[in-house]
């Protein structure tokens, strides 16, 4: 696998002629018209990248951008993989492996998610300040590669606490309200049952969804800050559960896109 990451930063390298990304973003749901705020200086589709993990979706293939926004240097990754489209642990966490080797020392991450939490509306916004893996697997199973990070990697601060602390003062400045909680990943792709989302609150979570902690644990393996938000797209809360489609997901976190991206924006500066 080292063989493959180092291959793979080597020859985004070589195509970004001496640009020294700082701070990598993974432009999940709400995030994705961030984009337009980078002043690009390069950008490269996932297809073209030795090893990357390719795209199971026809004609939607993901890119890398790199350039700058706000005063930092970012590279941002337009898509990202799910375990839920059958990509295995490693695959959906190799383009964090290869963000560290291109020198990103903090990593910003958005998702949707379903808010477990009974004080929680759909549209809102919620700073992770800490996780549930509740996938069936962990991305650091296999020999560990000490190169990379320690065989047993500490997660008590997986959310950097600093970064936490200016989003919240930064998302009260803009006067955008924000709650803050712990996110509960899984496998998806069915989402809940009532009985699931009831499980889901008993166990601790604040909200749920099919993404960040398998990137947030390799980041924090490699020692990269992370920093992630999410938009409650629906509620599994007994009494508002409704059936919910992805086209929903997609419309409220559209909706709530501009919050999200302010805040994002703001925090780079
Ligand atoms: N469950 C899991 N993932 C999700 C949900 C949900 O309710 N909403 C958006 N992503």
């Amino acid at each position: 696998m080292l063989t493959k990451i180092k291959e793979a930063a080597e020859f985004i390298k070589k195509h970004i002629s001496g640009f020294q990304p700082e701070t990598g973003i993974v432009l999940g749901t709400g995030l994705g018209g961030l984009v337009d705020d980078i002043q690009v200086a390069h950008s490269l589709p996932y297809e073209s990248i030795p090893h990357f993990p390719v795209s199971t979706v026809e004609g939607h293939s993901g890119k890398l951008f790199f350039g700058k926004l706000g005063n930092r240097m970012v590279m941002a990754m337009q898509g990202r993989f799910h375990f839920y489209e059958g990509y295995d642990m490693q695959e959906v966490t190799f383009p964090i492996r290869v963000m560290k080797f291109l020198g990103i020392k903090e990593l910003y991450l958005s998702n949707a998610s379903g808010g477990v939490n009974p004080d929680f509306e759909i549209g809102d916004l919620m700073i992770i300040n800490d996780h549930i893996n509740h996938f069936p697997s962990n991305p650091l199973i296999g020999k560990n590669i000490a190169e990379l990070g320690p065989r047993f990697p500490d997660m008590s601060e997986a959310y950097d606490p600093e970064m936490i602390g200016k989003a919240k003062k930064v998302a009260h400045a803009l006067g955008i309200p924000v709650q803050e909680g712990v996110y509960l990943g899984l496998s998806g792709p069915a989402f809940e049952t009532p009985a699931e989302y009831k499980y889901m609150r008993v166990l601790g979570a604040d909200t749920v969804g099919m993404s960040t902690v398998p990137e947030v644990i390799v980041a924090r393996h490699m020692g990269i800050s992370c920093f992630a938000i999410s938009i409650i797209t629906d509620l599994g809360v007994p009494g508002k559960i409704v059936k919910i489609t992805h086209e929903e997901v997609q419309h409220v976190a559209a909706l709530a896109e501009k919050k999200m991206t302010m805040i994002l924006k703001e925090m780079m500066k």
